[in-house]
């Protein structure tokens, strides 16, 4: 990972935060984005004490006019991208009967469209410099479903569909695709979510982080395309 730059979407919080610290353990030089300016320049303060470089850079990924100043801004500092960790995202998770128009707008857009457009955007730079990797950690419940989770579901396949698509269009300018089926991970993401859960069972953000720089350290010549990680409360569900 030395001096390799990489894109952290949602590095403000949980596992976006907790790679964005393994990587720069490793040496790696970071792009920190989501939405929250103060969250992300602790995290870069975090990144720096561990003596790597980080740029900041406040994005709604879910507007593609911030994402395209968001790419440019990271290459006028990097001049390339090396690997994207697609980690921004939000859930509501709640019975069928309470789930509000809003609620399912807002997961679309951040987990599918958010996730679309970021990838879009730093995908078709890595085509120009010869290749990269995308990393999203999409969850389980891109790949399985639970009460509860109408609209998250269909936000998580919907991101899983279109990465699977981006890959059939690249598959030959070397970006590589993976999608990692991680189950629960206690991290804020939990803090207003109604349904009960046992969050001291759950993956913990670091237990996400190492998935995230296994998948990038596994393959230097191929690509690492699906990953479960479950808790073991949760094997094969
Ligand atoms: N926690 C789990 O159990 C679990 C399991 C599997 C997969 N996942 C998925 O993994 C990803 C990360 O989850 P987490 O547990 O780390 O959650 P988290 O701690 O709540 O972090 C979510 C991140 O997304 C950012 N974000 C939200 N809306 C955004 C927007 N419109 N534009 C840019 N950034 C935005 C947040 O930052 P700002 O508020 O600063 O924008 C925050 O940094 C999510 O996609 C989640 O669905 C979570």
């Amino acid at each position: 990972m030395k001096d390799k730059v990489i894109l952290i979407t949602g590095a403000s919080s949980g596992m976006g935060r907790a790679t964005a610290l393994m990587l720069a353990a490793r040496g790696a030089q970071l792009a920190l984005v989501s939405r929250t300016r103060a969250r992300l320049d602790e995290a870069a303060g975090e990144v720096r004490r561990l003596g790597a470089q980080a740029v900041v850079v406040p994005t709604d990924i879910t507007q593609r006019d911030q994402v395209s100043d968001m790419v440019s801004e990271v290459l006028a500092t990097f001049d390339r991208i090396d690997a994207l960790i697609n980690c921004a995202g939000v859930g509501v998770l709640r019975p069928i009967e309470h789930l509000s128009e809003a609620d399912i707008d807002h997961m679309l857009a951040v987990n599918t469209k958010g996730t679309i457009l970021v990838s879009q955007a730093v995908g078709l730079e890595m085509v120009k410099r010869g290749g990269g990797k995308i990393i999203t950690p999409v969850g389980t419940m891109g790949r399985y479903v639970m009460r509860g989770s109408v609209a998250y579901s269909a936000s998580k396949w919907g991101a899983v569909g279109a990465l699977k698509a981006m890959a059939t269009e690249w598959q030959r300018n070397n970006v590589g695709i993976t999608l990692l089926y991680l189950g629960g991970v206690n991290s804020p993401f939990w803090d207003h979510i109604e349904m009960r859960v046992q969050r001291e069972k759950m993956l913990t953000v670091e237990d996400a982080a190492r998935a995230i720089v296994y998948a990038l350290e596994a393959a230097p010549n191929g690509v690492l395309n699906e990953l479960t990680l479950q808790p073991e409360s949760h094997q094969f569900i």
